[in-house]
């Protein structure tokens, strides 16, 4: 029997806890996380990269935290994870500008190795800190159908037992008229060092995503 999704108060559909969620519309919310200093993470970033797609969109996609090109564009998934991730989306038939995609994070983190900015993974005070964005996100897009991509979404919508590993690719309610499944983050896709199981991997997203647009006609 898959964990049954814990609602806050606010009647969020998510796992992990939301002490507050921020009002109003999509532009307006994007406004005010724009000055959001609920963690230190402000300080890091070029700016808030906060989620782009239709208020309309049946599809939510969260991801983890910006990378590099997101922080400097102030766009979600435009760097190379994004370039994998509309690779898949193309194949499963998925139009990305009908999409919600974000963060679960919405500032880049990242340590200083020479002039290199390094991709830093965002701890558990930072990921809670940040996610009254994305319950304002979900109960303004209402979407039917969400999918995590990676462990970071995958957890913030099922809880932390959840593994990408085991439990991928599987719908599970997700609060009133919602359903999510987590899949591969296309940067694990990436890192993965053997071309036959990035193949593999890459292939278990694209059919993750084709499940969604079979969600979407049934
Ligand atoms: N990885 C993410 O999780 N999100 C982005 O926007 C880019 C890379």
């Amino acid at each position: 029997m898959p964990p049954r999704p814990v609602n806050n108060p606010f009647g969020v559909p998510l796992a992990k806890p939301v002490d507050e969620v921020p009002a109003g519309a999509l532009a307006t919310l994007r406004r005010k996380a724009r000055d959001c200093r609920a963690c230190p993470l402000w300080r890091y970033g070029t700016q808030t990269v906060f989620g782009q797609g239709p208020v309309s969109a049946q599809v939510m996609l969260i991801g983890e935290q910006p990378g590099l090109n997101e922080d400097r564009e102030g766009v979600p998934f435009v760097g190379p994870a994004g370039q994998l991730l509309d690779r898949a989306l193309g194949e499963a038939g998925l139009d990305r500008s009908t999409l919600y995609l974000t963060n679960t994070v919405k500032h880049f983190k990242y340590e200083t190795r020479g002039t290199a900015k390094l991709h830093k993974r965002a701890n558990a005070a930072e990921q809670a800190a940040c996610r009254m964005w994305l319950a304002a996100e979900l109960l303004r897009v209402k979407p039917k159908l969400v999918v995590g991509l990676g462990a970071m979404a995958a957890q913030t919508m099922f809880g932390n037992a959840f593994r990408i590993t085991r439990e991928r690719g599987v719908w599970r309610p997700l609060g009133e008229g919602t359903q999510g499944l987590a899949t591969w983050h296309p940067s694990a896709v990436l890192r993965m060092p053997e071309e036959a199981r990035r193949h593999q991997a890459f292939e278990e997203l694209v059919a993750d995503l084709r499940a969604v647009v079979g969600a979407l006609e049934g």
